[in-house]
C-alpha cells in the first residue's frame, strides 16, 4: 500500500527500462517520423516498458481545424498498431486523456527560464520573426515545457527520438536537474536514444532541410507519406534532387546521401556498407533500390492499416484503456511534484 511518505519518492524501477515518447497527429506521418520514432519504437519493444504517445495537446499549436485533430489521432492510433507496436505490450494512449500532462506542464512552464524557451530551434523556426511572431500562438513557445511533463510523469529512462527533438529532450532533463534541485529528488533523469541511421531524414525536394510535416503539406513532392501508393513512392523518389556527379561517388552530395541513408535504415545497414555498395552505381539503380526498400517496408504497414483502421470503437476502448494504465503511473508522479512544490 502506498503511505503518504511513499508519494514523495520516486517509486522503485521494474525490471526493464522504461521509455515514452510521442508523436503528434497533424497532417500524415512521413518517412521520417518511421525511420526516426516509430520503427525504432517497435523493433525495440521488447526490451523496455514501453508509453507512446500521440500528442494532441501539443498539435494544437497551429491550430488545427477540429475534425482534422479528430481524424488524425485514430489514424495516427491505428499506424501505430500497422508499424508493429502491439497494444497489449505498449501502453498506446492520447495524451489529452490523461490530465497530468496539462498540470505537471503548467508547474514545469513556472519553472522554467524563458531565455531557454527562447533559445529552442524549433521555436525560432515555427514562430518567424517580426508581426509573424507576433501572431505565433504563445504555446509555440511553453511547448517543450509540456513536453518534458510528458516525458518526466512516467519516469522514463529513455526517450527514443529522430534528431530534430534532441534538443527538448535534453531541456527535460535540464528542467529535471533544476527542479530536483530546487525541491529534491522529484524527477528521474531521461536520457535521448538516437539512432546512427535515419535520425534525420531530408527533404526529398530539397536536403538541406529536413523532412517535415508542414512542409509536405504544401509541396506533396517533399516527403515519402506512410500511406503513400507504391507508384506514388516511385515517382516521388524518381524526381528526388541528386547532384551534377555522373554516378555515386563520394563526396557525395546532400540529396545522393539522403537516399543512402534511407536505404541503410530500411535496410539495416550502416552508411559505409550502403556507400560500399552503390559506389559507381547510377543514380537510376539508386532510386530503384531505395523505391523498392520502401515499398517492401510500407505494403505490410498498408494490409495491417486497412484492417484497423475503419473500425473506430475498438480504436477508442484501445485508447481510453490504455489512458487509464498510463494515468495510473502519471498521477503518482505529479502529486509527488505537486507536493514538492507546496500544492498539496
Ligand atoms: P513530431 O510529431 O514532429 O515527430 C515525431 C517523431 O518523428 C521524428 N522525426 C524525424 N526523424 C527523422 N527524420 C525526420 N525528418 C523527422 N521528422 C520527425 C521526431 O524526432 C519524433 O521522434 N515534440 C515532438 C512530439 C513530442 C514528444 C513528446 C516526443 C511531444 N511530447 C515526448 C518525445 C517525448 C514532435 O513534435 O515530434
Amino acid at each position: 500500500m502506498t503511505t503518504p511518505a511513499d508519494i514523495d519518492v520516486i517509486p522503485p524501477r521494474g525490471d526493464r527500462p522504461r521509455v515514452l515518447s510521442g508523436i503528434q497527429p497533424t497532417f500524415q506521418l512521413h518517412l521520417g517520423n518511421y525511420l526516426g520514432a516509430l520503427r525504432n519504437w517497435a523493433q525495440e519493444q521488447e526490451r523496455y516498458d514501453n508509453f507512446f504517445c500521440i500528442v494532441d495537446l501539443h498539435a494544437l499549436t497551429t491550430l488545427p481545424e477540429p475534425e482534422v485533430v479528430r481524424s488524425s489521432v485514430l489514424e495516427l492510433a491505428a499506424l501505430f498498431i500497422a508499424c508493429g507496436l502491439d497494444p497489449d505490450r505498449n501502453v498506446l494512449f492520447r495524451q489529452s486523456e490523461v490530465s497530468a500532462h496539462a498540470q505537471l506542464g503548467w508547474i514545469l512552464e513556472c519553472h522554467t527560464p524563458l531565455g531557454w524557451l527562447e533559445r529552442m530551434t524549433q521555436f525560432k523556426s515555427k514562430a518567424g520573426s517580426g508581426r509573424e511572431r507576433e501572431r505565433a500562438a504563445a504555446g509555440l513557445l511553453t511547448y517543450p515545457a509540456l513536453m518534458a511533463a510528458d516525458i518526466l510523469l512516467y519516469d522514463a529512462d529513455y526517450v527514443p527520438v529522430g534528431d530534430d527533438q534532441r534538443q527538448h529532450v535534453e531541456l527535460a532533463r535540464d528542467l529535471a536537474q533544476r527542479v530536483n534541485s530546487m525541491r529534491g529528488e522529484v524527477f528521474h533523469l531521461p536520457q535521448p536514444l538516437i539512432r546512427t541511421t535515419g535520425a534525420r531524414v531530408m527533404g526529398l525536394d530539397d536536403p538541406t532541410t529536413k523532412m517535415s510535416k508542414t512542409t509536405a503539406r504544401s509541396k506533396p513532392a517533399h516527403a515519402i507519406l506512410l500511406l503513400d501508393p507504391p507508384d506514388t513512392v516511385r515517382k516521388k523518389i524518381g524526381r528526388a534532387t541528386t547532384d551534377t556527379n555522373p554516378e555515386v561517388a563520394e563526396p557525395l552530395g546532400a540529396g545522393v546521401a539522403n537516399l543512402l541513408d534511407i536505404h541503410a535504415a530500411l535496410r539495416g545497414l550502416t552508411h559505409d556498407e550502403v556507400v560500399a555498395q552503390f559506389s559507381g552505381a547510377s543514380y537510376g539503380a539508386l532510386k530503384r533500390a531505395v523505391t523498392d526498400s520502401i515499398n517492401e517496408t510500407l505494403a505490410p504497414v498498408h494490409a495491417q492499416y486497412r484492417m484497423i483502421r475503419g473500425d473506430e470503437p475498438w480504436l477508442l476502448g484501445m485508447l481510453a484503456e490504455a489512458a487509464e494504465r498510463a494515468a495510473s503511473v502519471a498521477d503518482v508522479t505529479l502529486l509527488r511534484a505537486q507536493r514538492a512544490v507546496g500544492l498539496r
